[in-house]
Parts: structure tokens; sequence; C-alpha cells
């Protein structure tokens, strides 16, 4: 991420500093450092685009924030983040900007990259993006047949899946009324399985499928595609000419061109429209977007297409909005105030200091059951790297392992071993500070508001003994090993004043922006995925030796078992 003659992290002053300090607080225990401390919690706690974060539970005090904060600053975090929001080549192994922060930038806004506006091409594939969902929800567009679409599928994977399987899934809730009714749904797994469940039961008449793929190129998405398009054409065309066997049958009396087909049952998104056209995707059904968008941080542009199916233009445009004020905050709030770089500098504390290298995000709200997985892609395939940005292998630890799952159901899962594991673990709290007020029946309003108090019990509960141990209970009697609990597990909590689309969009560029920090302090690109190449080629060389095209004897002892016992089962 930085220059060419930057000094690595661990020979920057601050870094020194941060080990001998890390030492002094050693033997310090979480509890000890509230005790200290009457205003921990105004010390440590900020609010910015209705978010409040908590970092009293880090395991730190005002020096450590101060060197951290040095460090930061020694590591050339704000020239980092102004050549980031500015369009600079930050993607230094592709050699391009990452520009996900223009994609939510307003449209009077002005963005010159390389000479160019970039706002207005932005602001003009909404527009298109616009045109596409007003069809669909004025049931205007008709599948072959004549018929109003209800089914929107998604074939797409990683950033492509992720970004809008997890946002539709938080916004359920601001699904605009009085629309035609359009469901969406997402299939992503390269083996079928999700794709198979939605063709048993969908009518192929009224079904129409959003091919997302960034490259065009993805295996698991295209495979999923071909499905549906053999599927299709078996049904509705009067000349489909790759039909298998099992989707052959042929249910509609009057059947229409192949090319007909195509065109009304598939959008393409991508940045590649001549591959859309190659596959076959009509040019007005194609919504770009540009190679500077990172599959993992595109969901704010045209990826971002069944998003605004489920929640209408103007609940997208908030998301936009919200993640916009959190990118105007990165850029201009002060570095001991600014979110981003605060929850950042937090896990490089933890990783580089502490040595806590596992990592569980935890949402106290069922809304949010895909965050964790979504976070997991942002953070490990940005910074799950063991290279500077120079090319030179790091003699320090980057990206910690991440996982999660919604809080309350973690509680009877793995709670077990954060609270009396030998392994140490951050965790991210999350929880909505209101909930349930637009529920119009009076007792369901107050049953669920009940449920809601409960659930953020459960979450303040979970941090503060994983916090203090034994000493939650004010009365803290003997008790036998297997009952104690060490405490002086650090954590971070992050609360919404509500959980709304904007309040979602700066959630989601908080952690993009906390990536983003961590990224320029261990000089590493987050940009890019090169750890992702290897397995895709070599799963095509496998692939051939399967369909017996290859030499197995080329293959290692274990590989050629499993081949072997797949043929096994193949001639059973
Ligand atoms: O293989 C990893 C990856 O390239 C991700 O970075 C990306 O989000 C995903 O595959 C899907 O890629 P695409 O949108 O090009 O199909």
């Amino acid at each position: 991420m930085a220059s060419a003659t930057r000094a690595t992290p661990d020979t920057l002053p601050a870094w020194q500093t941060l080990t001998q300090h890390a030492q002094s607080l050693q033997r310090v225990h979480l509890k000890n450092l509230f005790g200290d401390d009457a205003s921990r919690w105004t010390n440590f706690t900020r609010q910015v685009a209705g978010l409040t974060l908590d970092l009293s539970k880090q395991r730190w005090d005002d020096d450590t924030l101060e060197h951290l904060l040095a460090l930061a600053h020694e590591a050339g975090v704000p020239g980092a983040i102004d050549a980031l929001l500015s369009g600079k080549r930050v993607n230094v192994s592709e050699n391009r900007p990452a520009l996900h922060t223009a994609l939510r930038l307003p449209a009077d806004a002005v963005l010159n990259v390389e000479g160019h506006n970039v706002v207005s091409d932005v602001h003009e594939s909404l527009a298109q993006m616009e045109r596409l969902v007003q069809r669909l929800h004025a049931g205007q567009w008709r599948g072959a047949t004549g018929k109003p679409i209800r089914h929107v599928v998604n074939l797409g994977v990683g950033g492509s899946d992720l970004g809008p399987l997890m946002v539709t899934h938080a916004l359920t809730d601001y699904r605009p009324k009085d629309i035609h009714p359009v469901e969406v749904h997402f299939a992503s797994t390269m083996d079928g399985s999700q794709l198979a469940d939605y063709l048993s039961r969908f009518n192929p008449e009224t079904t129409i499928f959003v091919l997302s793929s960034k490259s065009f190129t993805t295996i698991d998405t295209l495979s999923n595609a071909n499905t549906a398009r053999d599927w299709l054409l078996g049904r509705l065309s009067n000349h489909g000419d790759v039909l298998d066997g099992s989707l052959q049958t042929r249910t509609h009396a009057n059947p229409v061109s192949a090319e007909l087909v195509i065109r009304q049952h598939f959008i393409g998104v991508s940045a590649s429209p001549d591959k859309m056209s190659e596959w076959g995707i009509a040019s007005d059904h194609q919504l770009m977007f540009w190679e500077w968008v990172g599959g993992r941080y595109s969901l704010w542009g045209t990826i971002g297409l069944p998003i605004a199916l489920v929640v209408g233009m103007e609940n997208f445009r908030e998301l936009l909005a919200g993640a916009h004020a959190m990118d105007t905050h990165f850029r201009h709030a002060p570095m001991e105030d600014n979110l981003p770089v605060l929850l950042g500098l937090a896990g490089i504390w933890n990783v580089n200091f502490l040595d806590i290298r596992a990592h569980s995000i935890l949402p106290y709200d069922g809304r949010l059951e895909y965050f964790a997985a979504y976070l997991e892609q942002l953070e490990m395939e940005s910074n799950g790297k063991s290279v500077t940005s120079q090319g030179k292998a790091v003699n320090y630890s980057t990206c910690p392992v991440l996982w999660g799952q919604l809080g309350p159901n973690a509680q009877h899962a793995f709670y077990q071993l954060l609270h009396q594991g030998t392994q140490p673990v951050v965790c991210d709290f999350i929880a909505p500070l209101k909930r349930y007020d637009e529920v119009e029946d009076p007792d369901t309003r107050r049953h669920l508001k009940a449920q809601h108090r409960l659930a953020l019990a459960n979450c303040f509960a979970q941090s503060r003994v994983l916090m203090l141990g034994d000493d939650a209970l004010e009365d803290d009697g003997p008790r036998p090993e297997h009952k104690r609990y060490r405490g002086n597990q650090p954590s971070s909590t992050v609360l919404l004043d509500k959980l709304t689309p904007a309040t979602l969009g700066a959630l989601i560029a908080l952690y993009e922006h906390k990536v983003f920090v961590q990224a320029v302090i261990w000089d590493i690109n987050p940009f890019d995925q090169w750890g992702v190449e290897l397995g895709k080629q070599i799963a095509t060389d496998t692939q051939a030796i399967i369909d017996g095209e290859g030499d197995l004897s080329r293959m290692d002892a274990s590989s050629r078992g499993l081949i072997e016992a797949f043929w096994a089962a193949e001639q059973e």
C-alpha cells in the first residue's frame, strides 16, 4: 500500500515502543483497567453516522492508544486514506485504483480519476439499474411467454453473492409496499444444489436469472448459469439446442424462440460487457461496473441489483448515503476520533502485540445472519496475505482467523471455547438499540420488544463475562476449577441506533475502512487475491483427469485414491 521506500512496520519506532509497552500490560487484567479508570467508557467510545463504537473492553490503556496512533502516522495512514479516496492506484499488483467509495458519492460530487469524472458514470449505471428495478416492480418485465416475473435468482459467488445476500437479509423490513411481488433468491455453489432446489419449485415462465460476475469467467457461476439456461430452453423454447434429458420436459403449449427466452430471462452484471454478449445476454439487459471496483467491495453498484429489488431504489440510495457518511468521517475525522482507524488499531494491537489471532463476529440481531460470512470474505480475502506491497515476505502476523455466527445461537455452540478454551479470541458484538417500533399489533409489539431486550441483555452480559470472568458474579464463593471463568478476553461492541439502510451502509463501510487501515500498517495490498488462483487452475487439471482426459499417475497417492473412489462409485 505504501511507497516503495517504506520501512516494514516492525522496524518503525512506534512498533518497538508498542512491543515493550505490551510487556508492561501483559499481567494487567481488564477488570483492573476498568477499576483504575472511571471514565473508561467515555475515553474509548465514539459515535458517528448512527453507530456507537465501544472499545473500552479492549485490553489497552491511554498510552497504548497514543502509541498505536503514532504507529498509524509513521505507517502513513492519513496519506493512504487520501490516496484511496482520491482514486490513486492503491491496488499496486493490478495497477489500478480501488474506488468502491466512488460508488456512493452523491450525484453532484466530482471525482476526477486520471482526467475523467467517474461520478457521472456511476450515476448513469445506477439510473440504468433503477429502470430495470422499476420494470420488475411494476410487473412490466414479462417472461418469454408473456407472464410477469415472480422469482429472480441471483447466480454469483464471493463478492457477487455475499454482499447482496447479507444486505437483502438484513433489510427485509424495508420492502416497499404496493409493488408487483418479486421474490429474490441466491444460488452460489458450483455443485448446483441450491439451484436444483429452485428449479424443482419455480415456474420457468415467471423466473429470471441475474448472472453476477465481475470477471464473467467464474466457473461456479457459469456452470449454474448454463444449467439455468438449459432448464429454461428445455421448457419454454421451440429450439432449445443444449438439452439435458432430465431437464427436457416441455411444459408450455406455445414454445417460443431460444433467443427470446435468453433475452427475457437473463440479466448480466459484470465488468466485462464483451463476455456478457458472448454468453448471450441482450445488451440492454447488461449492467456494467468497472475493474476499479473489487469484487468483495462491489455491493454498492450494479452488483447490488438484488438489494434494490428487495428494498427499492430509495432505500438502496439510503444505504449508499450511510456508507458515504462513513467515508466522509474516515477522510476528515482526526485519527483519535476516527472509527475505522480506531477499530483497525484495536485489531493490530491484538494480533501483533497481544498475540490474539482469532476473531469472532457476533451480531445479536437475526437480520444480520450473513454478516459474519460477509466479513469473512472482506477481511480474510483482503488481508490474508504474507507478502508486502513490495513483494517481500512479512515476518509479523497479518489477518487473524475470523469467523462468526448470530451471537444468541453461538452462545449455545462455541461460546464454551470463548469462555474456557485455551485459545484467546477477540469478539465483535453488534446490536441495534431500537427494534420493533413499527410492529402494528400492540401485543405482538410488546412481546417482540421484550425479546429485543432479552437479546441485548445477553449481548451486554457476554462481553461483560468475557471481560470480568468470575468477577462478573457479585457473590463469588469458592468454585471448582471447571466452573471458573478466566475473563480478560477483549471485545468491541458496535451499537446501531436502529438497523436501517443508512446505518447498515455505515457499518459495512466501517469494516471496509478498518481492513484498509490494517493493510496500510501491515504494508500489504488488500485489493488483490492471488491466493485463490492456484486452486482454480489445479481444479481444472483435476477435472480433466476425473473426466478420463488426463494422466492419473502424475498425481499424489491421496488424490489418486479419491479419484478412484469416485470412479468406483460411478460404476455402481
Ligand atoms: O475467487 C475469488 C473471487 O475472485 C472473489 O474475489 C470474487 O468476489 C469471486 O471470486 C467472484 O468473482 P466474479 O465476480 O468475477 O465471478
